[in-house]
């Protein structure tokens, strides 16, 4: 059974990557400082595939500690790398944070994958690497416009620093593009639990319409789209999740010659954020309390993925539709309500 290292296990995609990956008979290891995400999600993990998944409470900033996991383990045949600051409107206030975590951490991560010759890499990247593209959907030769956020510059960084460490050892590489990861594990055991008031879309929704947030808006409707609200491809996380243990079957299939290789992981098509509030809407039974309110700054006007790379190479197939988006992502919304214990050490002892 092959050994994989996920950094950032405890956060929303880590956590559903992991359930993919056990059950699809890997062995995983997960190594996340909490200092965004919960522990607790792990024994949920374990809840869905009945095997216990250690977790090595480390920041990936520091070598010294990194390194011990490795010297522990001297069997990883693979990692994903997850683990970062996502948040981009905190990026803008603090940049150098920014910078110092999600880059630091990769150099000593990647300083032990050349130390270790670890075979296999896949990094966590995203859609804002392409900015505003001049043309959508966009493909994975689409040329990356400047990044709007010091977030979205560790991504560019994070792709560029991989992509040179590449040229220089044999290990095999996978950068996922992520377009808009949404929507929960369809058992309602495991999902998102954003940190204070939620900057994405999907939560959003959830959260006015569970009433924890009055009233949501929408950030402008006069951009030029079908209905004036910005477009987007919202991906369910278990068929994102499900790409991560496709990348690596690749890898291992010996299929990939590049040492480096890009893939969009979107569902190919656009969906407006009022689009969104009404499927939301329709596969609920509730009533949105939301109104349009003014642009939010940074927001690209539209973007949506080209998938058929990740279909043909790795074979995936995204199952989820917007509407299991919706119905996954307000039970586990109406789970956090009925059992605000969720959040606590008692999460093992739930139901
Ligand atoms: C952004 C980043 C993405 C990153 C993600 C992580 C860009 C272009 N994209 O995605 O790379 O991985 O954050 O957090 O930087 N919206 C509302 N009302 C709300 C919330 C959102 O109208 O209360 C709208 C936004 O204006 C946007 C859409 O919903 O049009 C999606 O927003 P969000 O979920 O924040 O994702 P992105 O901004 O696309």
């Amino acid at each position: 059974m092959a050994k994989i290292l996920v950094t950032g296990g405890c956060g929303f995609i880590g956590s559903h990557t992991i359930v993919d990956l056990v059950e699809n008979g890997y062995e995983v290891i997960s190594v996340d400082n909490n200092s965004r995400s919960n522990p607790n999600i792990l024994l949920g993990v374990e809840k869905i595939t009945g095997k216990k998944v250690k977790n090595y409470k480390v920041d990936l900033c520091n070598f010294d500690d990194t390194f011990a996991i490795f010297q522990e383990n001297t069997d990883i045949s693979g990692i994903i790398h997850f683990a970062a600051y996502k948040a981009v409107g905190e990026s803008v206030a603090q940049p150098l944070m920014y910078f110092e975590n999600n880059l630091v951490s990769l150099i000593n991560l990647l300083k032990c994958v050349q130390e270790f010759n670890i075979p296999h890499f896949v990094f966590s990247s995203s859609c804002t690497v392409y900015g505003e593209p001049d043309e959508i959907p966009v493909t994975e030769k689409t040329t990356p416009k400047p990044a709007e956020s010091p977030y979205g510059y560790t991504k560019q960084m994070s792709e560029q620093i991989i992509n040179e460490f590449a040229k220089a050892v044999t290990t095999k590489h996978i950068l996922l593009r992520y377009f808009n990861p949404a929507g929960a594990h369809p058992s309602g055991i495991i999902g998102e639990m954003p940190l204070g008031k939620p900057q994405n879309l999907v939560p959003a929704i959830t959260q006015t319409a569970i009433g924890r947030i009055e009233k949501m808006h929408v950030f402008g409707n006069d951009y030029p789209t079908r209905d004036g609200s910005n477009m987007r491809d919202y991906i369910h996380v278990c068929d994102l999740a499900h790409a991560h243990t496709l990348s690596l079957q690749y890898l291992e299939s010996g299929k990939q010659t590049e040492r480096c290789k890009v893939f969009n992981l979107g569902t190919g098509s656009g969906i407006t954020v009022l689009e969104a509030i009404h499927a939301f809407e329709k596969t609920s039974g509730e009533k949105l309390n939301y109104e349009i309110g003014p642009r939010r700054p940074g927001d690209v006007v539209a973007i949506y993925a080209n998938n058929d790379l990740a279909r043909e190479e790795l074979g995936w197939n995204p199952q989820y539709s917007l509407e299991d988006i919706m119905s996954t992502a307000w039970k586990w919304e109406q789970r956090l309500k009925a059992d605000e214990t969720v959040f606590s050490s008692q999460y093992g002892e739930l139901n």
